[in-house]
């Protein structure tokens, strides 16, 4: 892959030092800053302050901070109360309670609950472990994405396919290869001529960021527009197919994704144009029915909306948008209801967003 998502991975597990460390996305573009993370504190602070954001990120960033609290923890009731709070520290994505729950379970199996060493062994090797399964997973997204995008270039007859995609859902959220851009990348690499519109997502702008930053390092073709744009450019046939990404999905078909992803879904199917969400099942929440009565939306401080980063000559800076007193209201995720989505794209394959379809790629 002609970018950094093979040599650099947005969290990694620092052998020599024994630390966990992390690209601190706030900065970016601007400014490539790692940061460290030494303390569940710290882990806690990184995923609510979103210096790691992204479902299965935040999940591999939990799974890593259960093996930071298994350093620090002297009981095993101490590891499994910060574990607790390891899973509060943002509420949408169900991928965090998944994976901290996971190295958990590993690390409180007979054979390694008794003794220290034991249990910081095991919860480094299944952290790693989720790590290296959702790369994984994310590139099977892309293999079955593939297919999509083909078909829609041969309809066109080699014509470019432009796709448009909300918030960044790409290596950066995700490990490797991304959700939503792991089909974009499998497209360009095949040669296939695609173009990205991409939602600049407001408040954090993590599309004009991040997914503008991820693309253009690798050669695609982007353009960043208003998060407004999208129905006017689907109105006028200058978008093929929508490709997002989820934080959590029942497996009745509701998606959970970054705010605004819903009205896109509405614009795309006014117009006719297919909307497919790509996720690994590790998003996937098989407890709850009904996503909008039930998914916790995460409501985040009203001064992400009040300010905006952004780099004055080569200085990070916020600048203040609205009156001084106007209050602002934060809600990060809106809910999609499965009739609006066109199909799943995961690691088993491409199925409806239907609770049929969905138990059919995943049986168990
Ligand atoms: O608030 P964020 O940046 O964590 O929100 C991220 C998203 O909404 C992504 O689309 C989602 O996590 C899917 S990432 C593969």
């Amino acid at each position: 892959m002609k970018t950094e998502s093979k040599n650099m991975r947005p969290i990694w597990f620092d052998k020599d030092s024994e630390t966990v460390k992390v690209i601190d996305q706030r900065m970016l573009p601007h400014e490539f800053v790692v940061a460290e993370l030494k303390t569940v504190d710290d882990v806690i602070m990184a995923i609510k302050e979103m210096y790691v954001r992204g479902a299965p990120l935040i999940g591999v960033t939990g799974a890593y901070g259960v093996y930071i609290a298994a350093v620090h923890s002297k009981t095993k009731d101490d590891l499994i109360s910060e574990c607790d709070r390891l899973k509060a520290a943002r509420p949408t994505a169900v991928n965090l309670a998944w994976a901290v729950d996971k190295v958990l379970d590993k690390v409180l199996k007979p054979e390694t609950s008794q003794v220290l060493e034991k249990r910081i062994d095991a919860a480094q090797k299944e952290a790693s472990e989720i790590a290296e399964l959702e790369a994984e997973n994310c590139r099977k997204i892309g293999e079955y994405g593939l297919s999509l995008i083909q078909e829609i270039s041969s309809r066109k007859e080699g014509g470019t396919v432009n796709l448009l995609t909300h918030c960044n859902a790409g290596w950066l959220a995700c490990i490797e290869y991304g959700t939503a851009t792991a089909p974009m990348y499998a497209a360009y690499q095949n040669g296939i001529d695609i173009h990205i519109w991409v939602d600049e997502t407001r408040p954090l702008n993590q599309g004009a960021r991040l997914t503008a930053w991820e693309l253009g390092r690798s050669g695609i073709k982007h353009t960043v527009i208003t998060d407004n744009a999208g129905g006017h450019l689907m109105q006028h046939g200058m978008v093929d197919m929508v490709i997002v990404g989820t934080d959590r999905s029942t497996y009745t078909g509701d998606v959970a994704n970054k705010i605004g992803t819903y009205l896109k879904a509405l614009a795309a199917k006014d117009n006719n144009i297919p909307f497919y969400v790509a996720l690994p099942s590790s998003t996937f929440d098989w407890k709850l029915r009904d996503g909008l009565a039930e998914i916790p939306i995460e409501e985040r401080d009203p001064d992400e909306i009040r300010y905006v980063q952004g780099s004055d000559q080569g200085v990070i800076r916020n600048v203040l948008v609205p009156p001084e007193n106007s209050p602002a209201g934060n809600y990060a995720f809106d809910v999609t209801p499965a009739r609006l989505v066109t199909g799943f794209i995961t690691e088993r394959g491409i199925c409806k967003a239907t609770e049929e379809d969905v138990r059919r790629l995943f049986p168990d």
